[in-house]
């Protein structure tokens, strides 16, 4: 014998539902809540309102819950390193001040923490195409497109007498704050492992477009012995 549900029933059914659904006044209700617990895990998950409903539990239990939260800031002071420690020394606060005294001592100090390789030089060349060429020109000799237009005073060339032995703490200091008013401070566009990098590649343009160490006439060294 097959057993079949009236459809009135279902009609009834679902109508009364309805009813108790949309019966308060309140367009901000969320209605009654038959089981709460389904609603609001006691498990504590991140970006889950734990505020149990007002109409329920009354207002000020809801708003306390509200202001409790669930996804944590880190610890004041923590340093993220995302799993690698060796990003870590990118994310320890920069230590100089905007100051002149600031950017005599980041020249005196401040060592990039990346050794200079053929490849980092390639990765720094990708940077500068996006962020300074525009400005410094594709061999670094102040001459870019934005210079060439006439409206900016064009930047001193890399491997010129201003800026030839200009130490990389000084650069690193020049490109996160800017430098005097017409280079604009790059802190919000490049990570602080991107602006080493972008130096490694200023570094190669200093030396006229050679890895510094490189003799300028590459003759006679061991590379060519082995
Ligand atoms: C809007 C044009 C412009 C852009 C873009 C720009 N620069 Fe400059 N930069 C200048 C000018 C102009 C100076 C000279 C500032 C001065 O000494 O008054 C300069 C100076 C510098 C110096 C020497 C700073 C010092 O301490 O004397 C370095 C190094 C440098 N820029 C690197 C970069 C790098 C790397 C980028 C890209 C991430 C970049 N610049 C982007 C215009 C620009």
């Amino acid at each position: 014998m097959s057993k079949t549900i009236n459809p009135a029933i279902i009609a009834v059914a679902t109508g009364a539902m309805a009813l108790l659904g949309g019966c308060t006044s309140d367009p901000d209700s969320p209605g009654l809540e038959y089981m709460p617990d389904m609603y609001r895990s006691p498990a504590i998950e991140a970006y889950v309102d734990y505020g149990q409903d007002p109409y329920y539990f009354g207002d000020s239990l809801a708003k306390a819950q509200r202001n409790t939260m669930s996804a944590r800031l880190p610890v004041e002071g923590t340093i993220p390193f995302a799993g690698h420690e060796e990003d870590a020394a990118y994310n320890f606060p920069y230590a100089y001040p905007r100051t002149e005294e600031g950017y005599e001592a980041a020249g005196r100090e401040l060592h990039s923490p990346i050794p200079m390789t053929e490849a980092t030089v390639a990765q720094g060349k990708e940077i500068y195409d996006i962020f300074c060429i525009e400005c410094h020109g594709a061999k670094g000799q102040g001459d870019g497109t934005v210079v060439n237009k006439g409206n900016y005073p064009p930047p001193p060339a890399y491997d010129g007498n201003q800026l030839k032995d200009l130490p990389e703490g000084k650069m690193y200091h020049s490109i996160s704050y800017g430098r005097n008013i017409a280079m604009g401070a790059h802190a919000s566009q490049l990570s602080p492992k991107e602006r080493w990098l972008v130096i490694q590649y200023v570094k190669y343009l200093q030396h006229g477009g050679k890895m510094p160490g490189e003799a300028p006439q590459a003759s006679t060294t061991t590379a060519e012995a082995q």
